[in-house]
């Protein structure tokens, strides 16, 4: 395994072992938050998930991770059992027990639940959903933003809607752990996914952009996520002048880049050093660190408590 950055890749936080997680509705220490072996999540990857960030005590982009994770369930009728104010009601109550207030990562994950017979029909799943969040301390590695992440093209290319629809969170993320063993056999840090037609999508764990000739690019979004952070990336250069197009290009404009980064809920915008061993511009990162400072001001205005 490399020990080179990823873009997940945060600080070692002690505090983190000691940690409580919420398991349908209990609220326990780490070492006993437990799911059955016959959990759909665990049997198939039957669930679907959500990574939200706590700054100052609120959650950062509530309302919109919400209408993700609600309209990602009812796509694949999982029945969340509680609304948006009883999600919030939950993350709270895991904040409070772990008296965690700044610089936190959330997973919260809700599954199909636990299944009468290890086998693939939903039907079997009759005990109601399984619902758990996992709260840990995580700032961003300092290095990420001036070192840079290193991608590789990868074979493994995005899916079709109608295979499996990227913008779906599932539990099941094989595509894209597939992309991310590629890019670590070729000495990368992160996969960087073609679309069905080659043309530049996204990375295996994050949205993509390039910046050039001042013109701020990324994929159309037919084939990737439904980033929060690539969204607010969008608005936040048509409220600030700077130009940015969804558009269809290939590697050839993206090696020719002369700034790219990714954009996540956990690290925001990553810078990209280099694609396929070439690097990108010339180092200079003018417009991501732009964005960068005009996503860190959105970020204080747009919590939710
Ligand atoms: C494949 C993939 N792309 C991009 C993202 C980034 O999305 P967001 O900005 O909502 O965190 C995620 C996060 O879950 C992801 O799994």
């Amino acid at each position: 395994m490399s020990d080179r950055n990823n873009t997940h890749t945060a600080a070692e936080d002690s505090r983190n072992r000691d940690i409580k997680i919420f398991v349908n509705g209990e609220i326990v220490h780490r070492d006993e938050a437990k799911v059955s072996v016959y959990d759909s999540g665990f049997l198939l990857g039957d669930g679907m998930w959500e990574g939200l960030r706590l700054y100052n005590g609120r959650w950062a982009f509530f309302e919109e991770h919400m209408d993700r994770f609600f309209n990602s369930c009812k796509a694949v009728s999982i029945d969340v059992g509680l609304d948006e104010a009883g999600i919030l009601d939950a993350l709270n109550r895991t904040a409070a027990a772990n008296d965690m207030h700044d610089d936190v990562h959330c997973r919260l994950m809700v599954t199909r639940g636990v299944k009468a017979k290890p086998f693939q029909h939903p039907s079997l799943s009759r005990s109601g959903p399984t619902l758990v969040i996992i709260m840990e301390y995580s700032k961003p590695a300092g290095e990420l933003y001036s070192q840079g992440i290193r991608l590789a093209t990868v074979p493994q290319v995005r899916g079709a809607p109608m295979a499996q629809d990227a913008k779906l969170n599932s539990h099941s993320k094989l595509n894209c752990v597939i992309a991310c063993l590629q890019a670590e056999q070729v000495g990368a840090d992160e996969a960087l996914m073609l679309d069905p037609h080659g043309f530049v999508n996204t990375t295996n764990a994050c949205n993509f952009f390039i910046v050039r000739r001042g013109e701020v690019w990324t994929s159309t979004g037919d084939y990737c996520m439904n980033g929060v952070t690539r969204q607010n990336v969008i608005d936040l250069c048509h409220a600030n002048d700077i130009p940015v197009f969804a558009k269809n290009f290939s590697l050839y404009e993206a090696y020719g880049a002369d700034e790219a980064f990714l954009t996540g809920t956990f690290g925001g915008q990553t810078p990209v050093a280099e694609i396929d061993g070439k690097p990108i511009g010339n180092g200079a990162r003018p417009i991501t660190t732009k964005i960068k400072s005009l996503y860190k001001e959105l970020v204080q205005t747009n919590t939710c408590a």
